[in-house]
This record gives C-alpha cells, sequence and structure tokens, in this order.
C-alpha cells in the first residue's frame, strides 16, 4: 500500500521567493487537479506561532516540538487557500514579511525541519502532487517525477512581492523588501541542512523576462513530455 502511495506522480518547484512558485503551482494544481503544498506556509506557521506562545526562535528543540504537533489545517477554496490553526483563519499574518523572516529563522533548525517530513509526505494523494518549497526536489520527494528550479533576479522578485503584497492590503517599502529578500536568500543559500539548490536532476528556468503564463506552458510542456499531463 504504502510503496502505490509513493508512486503517486509528484512535480517539485522550488527556487527563491519571489520566483513566481506560488502562482505557478497553485495554478498547475487546479488544472491539473492535483493537490497542492505550500510547504513555505508550514515553516511560516512554525514562525508564527513561536512568536504567539512566546517560544525562543533560538531554541531548536522547543521548535522542533511545536513543529511536530503543529496545529494547521489548509482549506483550499475557489481562489485561494485559507491557513486555519486552532480554529481561527490566519492566512493574512502567515503571508506577511514578519512571518516569511520567522519562517527562514526556524526553517534553519535540522529538527524543526525533520519534525515537518511526514506532515509534507502525507500531501502526496491521488491524482498527483505540486510541491512548491526549497528542498522538495532534493530532500522531500528526491524521487519526484520532474524537478523545476525557478530562478529570478533579485530585483525583479522584490518588485512582484511588492505587487502581490500591495494587492493584498500590505502596507509595503520595495527597498525594504528588496533588502529582505538578500537576507533570506543569504540564509536559505547558505544554511548547513537543506540549503536551498537546484537538485541535481532538476530543470532550471529563469523567470526574469518570462510572465507566469509562459512559465505555466513551459512547465506543462515538460510534463507532457514526461507523459504526466
Ligand atoms: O516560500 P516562503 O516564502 O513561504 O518560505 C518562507 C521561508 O521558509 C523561506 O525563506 C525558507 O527559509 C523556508 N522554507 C524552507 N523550506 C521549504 C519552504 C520554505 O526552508 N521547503
Amino acid at each position: 500500500m504504502t510503496r502505490r502511495v509513493e508512486r503517486l506522480p509528484v512535480v517539485t518547484l522550488d527556487g527563491p521567493s519571489g520566483t513566481g512558485k506560488g502562482t505557478l503551482g497553485l495554478r498547475l494544481a487546479a488544472q491539473l487537479g492535483w493537490h497542492f503544498l505550500d510547504s513555505g506556509a508550514l515553516y511560516r506557521v512554525v514562525g508564527l506561532l513561536a512568536k504567539r506562545r512566546g517560544v525562543d526562535l533560538n531554541d531548536g528543540a522547543a521548535l522542533s516540538r511545536l513543529a511536530a504537533t503543529l496545529p494547521v489545517e489548509f482549506q483550499t477554496g475557489a481562489s485561494d487557500t485559507e491557513i486555519v490553526v486552532e480554529g481561527a483563519v490566519v492566512t493574512a499574518a502567515v503571508r506577511d514579511e514578519a512571518a516569511g523572516e520567522a519562517a527562514s529563522q526556524v526553517a534553519a533548525w535540522p529538527a524543526v525541519r525533520t519534525a515537518l517530513v511526514q506532515r509534507q509526505h502525507a500531501f502526496r494523494r491521488p491524482p498527483g502532487l505540486i510541491a512548491d518549497g526549497r528542498d522538495m526536489g532534493t530532500v522531500i520527494f528526491p524521487d519526484a517525477e520532474l524537478k523545476i528550479f525557478l530562478t529570478a533576479s533579485p530585483e525583479i522578485r522584490a518588485e512582484r512581492r511588492y505587487k502581490q503584497l500591495r494587492e493584498k492590503g500590505f502596507d509595503v517599502n520595495l527597498a525594504q523588501l528588496l533588502e529582505d529578500i538578500r537576507n533570506r536568500d543569504e540564509r536559505d543559500f547558505r544554511r548547513a541542512v537543506a540549503p536551498l539548490k537546484p537538485a541535481p536532476d532538476a530543470e532550471i528556468l529563469d523567470t526574469t523576462q518570462l510572465g507566469i503564463a509562459e512559465v505555466e506552458a513551459r512547465v506543462l510542456r515538460l510534463m507532457r513530455t514526461r507523459g504526466l499531463a
């Protein structure tokens, strides 16, 4: 039974923030009727709850206990996924920059990453999974049928984040976003465990000059050549 479940198709989307992974992943999942894993949201919820409960972001053991019993649910609707923690919708708080920064700090703890592995594997359900993150193709789903690694210049990524957050009603500053992106990149690329890097068998897609529709079309082409779509 487990073997059968493990052979379910997975397409991994890895890369730094602002490369369009989330938007692309949701579009692909909706089009194909597949499940979608937003692994960053798990790290964001750990960061958010740690702050709310007064857990020190330098206390790896306490953070991993929190991650192991994370009371989070994803409720997918027609246009977005709501993130629910202990009955309360926390989607906006999870998406803001402070949660992103806290996520990047808690994600550097190996025990936190280990505590979230099984929960991520559980998203692999029929008919297939689109998994968005940093280590989807390297650590969590190394046997994925297709691995995509998205890149884009830090400037364009900051601009995209800016537009996205403004549309959601957040008051943000472009220069500050660019600095946050550079800091987070630095931490994500350099950390000892599961650093952000393409799997050896990943397809690298630079999205600096590409719109989301073009990126989606390219990924769908790659899926077709592998018999996945
Ligand atoms: O993708 P998102 O911006 O939501 O991720 C927030 C942070 O969570 C990232 O900067 C990264 O440090 C961490 N993360 C991770 N591994 C993942 C997904 C996210 O370390 N698979």
